[in-house]
């Protein structure tokens, strides 16, 4: 059955531009995985704050270098785009951020993220959300970014509002975490704002 619109995003436009590397400011960019990440990526999981709200656990470092794989090629098949957020020096692992479940024909997207608890409180991570929003409704060619949190996680609440993401409601009893049923609150940035 005909569409009687094109995608908003060109099917294979973004995977042939590949991933790009983009700068946050203050010391701190957002770049594409590295298998070498794994080690820090499966020591962010121990963290039971990570694990409160993303409600998995890393047993190993070799499970973290099997997310980091899955991560590294979800670019080309167009589907999540999933960054380290770096030092810009050092490359030392501060956080990550995803931009999750593409639907092309739409140009929509979900961000994610989460930072190490050493780099928490510094404000890299509304920075790094602003930065992978500008980039991504701009030159990307989204056209809407949702961001969910639960209406528990007030430093979530926090990140959303300072990046930009205006608040469009509560979804109820929508995410089961290890405490049972949250309600999320929902955040975006549409093109037009
Ligand atoms: C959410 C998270 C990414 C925020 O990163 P961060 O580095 O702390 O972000 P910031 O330093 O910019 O602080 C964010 C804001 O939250 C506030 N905040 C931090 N902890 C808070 C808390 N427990 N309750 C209320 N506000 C809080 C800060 O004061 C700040 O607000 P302000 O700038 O108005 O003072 C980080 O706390 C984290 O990784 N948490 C665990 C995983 C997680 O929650 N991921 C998101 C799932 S939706």
């Amino acid at each position: 059955m005909p569409s009687l619109v094109p995608p908003a995003i060109p099917v294979g436009s973004l995977a042939a531009s590949g991933q790009p590397t983009l700068a946050v400011g203050g010391g701190a960019l957002l770049r594409p995985w590295l298998l070498s990440d794994a080690e820090a990526v499966a020591e962010a999981f121990r963290d039971p704050e990570i694990q409160r709200w993303h409600v998995r656990r890393a047993d190993s470092v070799d499970e973290a270098r099997g997310w980091i794989q899955r991560w590294q090629g979800s670019w080309g098949e167009e589907t999540d785009g999933h960054w380290a957020v770096a030092g810009a020096g050092t490359g030392t692992l501060l956080g990550r951020l995803s931009l999750k479940a593409w639907n092309l024909t739409d140009g929509s997207a979900e961000v994610a993220y989460w930072m190490v608890p050493a780099a928490r409180g510094s404000g890299v991570c509304p920075r790094a959300v602003t930065a992978l929003a500008d980039w991504a409704l701009g030159e990307g060619g989204f056209h809407r970014l949702a961001l969910e949190h639960s209406t528990a996680n007030q430093a979530s609440c926090r990140v959303a509002v300072k990046a930009g993401f205006e608040e469009e409601g509560v979804r109820r009893g929508a995410a089961l975490h290890a405490d049972g049923w949250h309600d999320m609150h929902l955040h975006a940035r549409v093109g037009r704002d």
